[in-house]
């Protein structure tokens, strides 16, 4: 069977093809990016994933290839779309995105292939393009392709960890019609261990309520850090408190600038299906998006009551970490550069640095000449540093852990109890 993955050297859709591929499946990556082609070509992944190379030369090695040529798709069996879908500066869907490279792809396929989406896609979307299928070939004046297939097989991974959580992620498959499915399953009952069946309009809820409850998730946590944090507390000995031998906060998560390509976009996607009325979906924007600027005005607080000085004009600030999530190399919507903005227009001269960056500032410039540090992402080569400035971390890795616990005599007995329970 030969498949044809569209967008096929991104995130999503490289990993994707890369498995397609080790499952004995011919297949080809289509991607209008000339140099993620030619560096995926070469065997080294454009971007930061685990295991990435090593996997992508063995599928290159059994006949994986990528081009921006689209004659492949001519003859494929399976089509994969793996586009972006962003919302757009109303935070609203972007839709023209998904129908404009299906209207140019669709002519090229051949009778019976099947059509399979696997970006995010607003509720809705998998009805709209079954029925522009329909009109298509009405409206074709020429050869348009008969009986094709359509299924929504959407990706749930973790970016950076795609090539392991494919293999483990239960995967969800959903068409209109048992012929679509039954393909769709030939295909991915050899790459995923569980199937899980749905409507196409479930799967497409499945996927975006998935990531607004993670940004929900962060949301709360980054609300906590700043009620706290404002009053003058300290918001780490709170949470360690919470959490100390407390069975029911352990999902709960630590503070962070919670950004990236997919969970703000997800969340307003929902947020516009159900007309701007998930409160709690807007709250947590304004939440997530407002840190960047709380973390800002803290340091400003800070710096104000080190120095006796007003303002952050002539002061050096040091930003660490400009990738949207710890030890991978995507900038994508990062709101560390909100904070960067943030610094600049309050008069700040702004130092950067991340390994993962060309143009960042060497570290040890940035250690010794800054009047304040922000930490906008915590990589690991950042764990062992010292400070000898003020630092914010709304991580907490560098907060000083102080909580006292005392062991009382009753511990004893309870501890007893456990063991003759056992
Ligand atoms: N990044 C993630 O971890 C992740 C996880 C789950 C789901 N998703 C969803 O997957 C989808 C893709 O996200 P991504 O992060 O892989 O995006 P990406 O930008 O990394 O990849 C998209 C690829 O499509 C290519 N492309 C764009 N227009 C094209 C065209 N006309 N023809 C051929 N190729 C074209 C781009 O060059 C790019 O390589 C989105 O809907 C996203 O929400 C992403």
């Amino acid at each position: 069977m030969k498949i044809v993955v569209v967008g096929g050297c991104g995130h999503v859709g490289l990993p994707l093809g890369v498995k397609f591929a080790l499952c004995g499946f011919e297949t080809t990556l289509v991607d209008i990016d000339q140099k993620a082609v030619d560096k995926v070509n070469s065997g080294t992944f454009p971007f930061l994933e685990l295991g990435g190379d090593k996997q992508l030369q063995e599928s290159l090695s059994v006949g994986l290839t990528a081009t921006t040529n689209i004659e492949s798709c001519k003859t494929a069996d399976a089509i994969v779309f793996v586009i972006g879908t962003p919302v757009d500066e109303h935070l609203n869907p972007k839709l023209s995105d998904v129908i404009k490279i299906f209207d140019y792809y669709l002519p090229l396929l051949k009778d019976g292939a099947l059509v399979i989406m696997r970006s995010t896609l607003f509720p809705g979307t998998m009805e709209h393009l079954k029925n522009r299928i329909t009109e298509m070939s009405k409206k074709s004046t020429g050869q348009f392709p008969k009986n094709l297939k359509l299924a929504f097989c959407p990706e749930r991974v973790a970016q950076g960890y795609a090539l392991d959580e494919i293999d483990t992620l239960p995967q969800i498959v959903s068409a209109f019609d048992e012929e679509s499915f039954k393909s769709a399953l030939e295909i991915f009952n050899k790459i995923a261990p569980k199937i899980i069946r749905l409507d196409p309009k479930e799967a497409e809820l499945t996927k975006l309520m998935a990531n607004s409850w993670r940004y929900l998730e962060f949301a709360i946590a980054n609300q906590f850090y700043m009620i706290a944090e404002s009053k003058g507390l300290d918001f780490f000995k709170i949470y360690d408190a919470i959490r100390h031998d407390y069975p029911r906060a352990k999902g709960y998560k630590s503070p962070g600038l919670s950004a990236g390509p997919c969970l703000f976009k997800d969340t307003m996607q929902l947020a516009s299906f159900f007309d701007h009325q998930f409160y709690m979906g807007h709250s947590a924007m304004l939440v997530n998006e407002g840190l960047a600027g709380f973390l800002v005005d803290k340091l400003l607080s800070v710096l104000n009551k080190t120095t006796g000085e007003e303002g952050l004009w002539g002061k050096k600030v040091g930003l660490l970490g400009m990738t949207f999530k710890a030890d991978n190399d995507d900038i994508r919507e990062s709101l560390s550069y909100r904070v960067k903005k943030a610094l600049e227009f309050k008069g700040a001269e702004i130092m950067i640095h991340d390994p993962y960056l060309d143009e960042s500032t060497e570290l040890d410039t940035i250690l010794s000449t800054s009047d304040a540090i922000i930490i906008g992402t915590p990589h690991k080569e950042y764990q062992n540093l010292t400070f000898n400035m003020p630092i914010i971390d709304v991580w907490g890795n560098f907060t000083k852990r102080d909580l006292e616990v005392y062991d009382s005599p009753k511990n004893a007995s309870i501890e007893q109890k456990k063991v003759s329970n056992l």
